[in-house]
């Protein structure tokens, strides 16, 4: 059945996330009948919460944004919500026994432990849960976004999850990775025949990839701070992107396979090192404009300090793949806060025709857009219509999902929870796709830290400094900007 029996418990459960995505993506699975009657949803924080306060609190918190269209769904929902006060890294231990007695009321069922909570608690979870004997064989853990600060801290997490956890038990997750457009792209790649003989560096002059954001960084200075655009974006979803749309066709619709042919584009990324980074990477701190605040005036719980001013909440790369099909194909890179708008986008721009006998061509372009409207669109050249001279106009042939399919789009959180319940892990990181990005990221991340020089400013509502302009504006290219 799709529904698989499973406890989920969430360490974090009442935190923003859990708040603000996981929750609301578990009441639409519920409504869509893709949670079996039976499952329960247990959050674990050091809140002291009851049940019922619990319950309350997400009657009261989550209600509005999900919005309710089945009251009788809700009901049965908040039914399914439970709550116990465990203290990681604490000396109290008495709710792992509260916990323990919990589950043991349902010893056959799958448990999913999801950690929705800071890396550093990773290993310290694993451990006491481990020692309270809640581990059993048919259970699963996952692991929520930053996987570390770097390569040695993800390779220290990994390993501490790993002491208690298989590796096939363990599920990394990137909530790109559960939008829809992004499984469309394998789709649109391996299940059409016409784009693959094209998919390369004799058709393709580069690729975009695009994940710009209106919002700020209001009350997150203390994770920002320490993450930036490149450790909170790139290094995850940009790369993700990024690893789906140059890998390589594999042979079956395979867990292993897929991401055995998404390891190999990470491992063969160019190094970007030393006086390198300073050519190929842009990095951007939003300055204040209008009504909107700078980085360093965002309200939050702590005043900026050196580390707020060296951060970057932009940043542009100029990536390659260093293989037979990619050779010579930049991959730019870009994301930012404070853009002028929100979409996240891949846009593959192909080469000029060969020999134009038309004046006024333009190469062809395919645009995967993520959002704000998923949809995926070729443009092509085409004739204007009229009697007189031949005018060429690009013209788009655009798949809008929301147009062309009635079913709801669901979350990326619906999709991944659905996947991490029945035991799936196509859609998330292996420890090997995670350590390689890891691997690129950080000598970038050294040359940055090692120089004097400060992210450029760019005005709130900007699409970045110049220098993200120039990084494609010296060989001849553009950014993709909305016609
Ligand atoms: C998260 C980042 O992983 O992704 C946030 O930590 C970012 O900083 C968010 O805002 C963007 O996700 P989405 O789905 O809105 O593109």
């Amino acid at each position: 059945s799709p529904a698989h029996l499973a406890d989920l418990v969430v360490f974090g459960g009442t935190g923003d996330l859990s708040m603000r995505k996981l929750l609301p993506a578990l009441y639409h699975s519920d409504r869509d009948g893709r949670l079996a009657p039976e499952t329960r949803v247990i959050a674990l924080s050091r809140g002291g919460l009851t049940d019922a306060d619990f319950r309350g609190k997400v009657d009261a918190e989550v209600r509005d944004s999900v919005p309710i269209d089945d009251l009788a769904v809700w009901e049965r929902f908040l039914g399914r919500l439970h709550h116990v006060s465990v203290d990681v890294g604490g000396e109290n231990r008495s709710g792992w026994g509260t916990l323990a007695g919990m589950l043991a009321e349902y010893e056959q069922r799958d448990r999913v432990f999801y950690l929705a909570s800071p890396p550093r608690t990773f290993g310290p979870f694993c451990r006491e849960v481990h020692e309270a004997g809640l581990v059993t064989p048919r259970s699963r853990v996952v692991l929520e976004k930053p996987l570390g600060q770097d390569l040695s801290s993800a390779r220290r997490i990994n390993d501490e999850v790993g002491a208690i956890f298989d590796e096939r038990q363990i599920f990394r997750i990137d909530h790109y990775l559960g939008k829809e457009t992004v499984q469309n792209l394998l789709v649109l790649r391996f299940a059409n025949a016409f784009l693959e003989p094209i998919w390369n560096s004799l058709w393709i002059d580069h690729v975009q990839i695009t994940a710009a954001e209106t919002v700020g960084t209001p009350g997150r200075r203390g994770y920002y701070d320490h993450a930036g655009a490149l450790r909170d974006m790139v290094q995850n979803h940009l790369l993700q992107l990024l690893t789906l749309t140059a890998m390589e066709p594999p042979a079956r619709n395979d867990r292993e396979a897929i991401r055995d042919e998404k390891v190999k584009v990470l491992q063969a990324l160019r190094p970007i090192t030393g006086g390198e980074v300073d050519r190929f990477t842009v990095r951007g701190q939003y300055t204040g404009a209008g009504d909107m605040p700078g980085y360093l005036d965002e309200p939050g719980s702590t005043p900026p300090t050196e580390a707020s001013g060296r951060v970057e909440t932009f940043t542009a790369i100029r990536a390659e793949v260093k293989n037979w099909r990619w050779a010579g194909v930049p991959f730019y890179l870009r994301t930012g806060k404070r853009m002028p708008y929100r979409r996240s986008e891949i846009v593959v721009q192909f080469k000029d025709v060969p020999h134009s006998i038309f004046p006024g061509g333009a190469p062809n372009r395919l645009v995967l857009r993520l959002q704000p409207e998923e949809g995926i669109e070729l443009h092509i050249m085409a004739k204007e219509p009229g009697a007189g001279e031949v005018t060429l106009k690009p013209v788009p042939m655009s798949l809008s999902f929301g147009k062309t399919f009635t079913a709801r789009v669901p979350e990326a959180y619906e999709r991944l929870l659905t996947d991490v319940l029945a035991g799936n892990p196509t859609l998330f990181m292996r420890r090997d796709e995670v350590e390689a990005a890891w691997r690129w990221i950080d000598p970038i991340l050294d040359a940055w830290k090692a120089g004097d020089a400060l992210p450029e400013p760019y005005p709130a509502g900007t699409t970045g400094p110049a220098g993200a302009h120039e990084l494609l504006g010296r060989s001849g290219r553009a950014w993709h900007e909305e016609e």
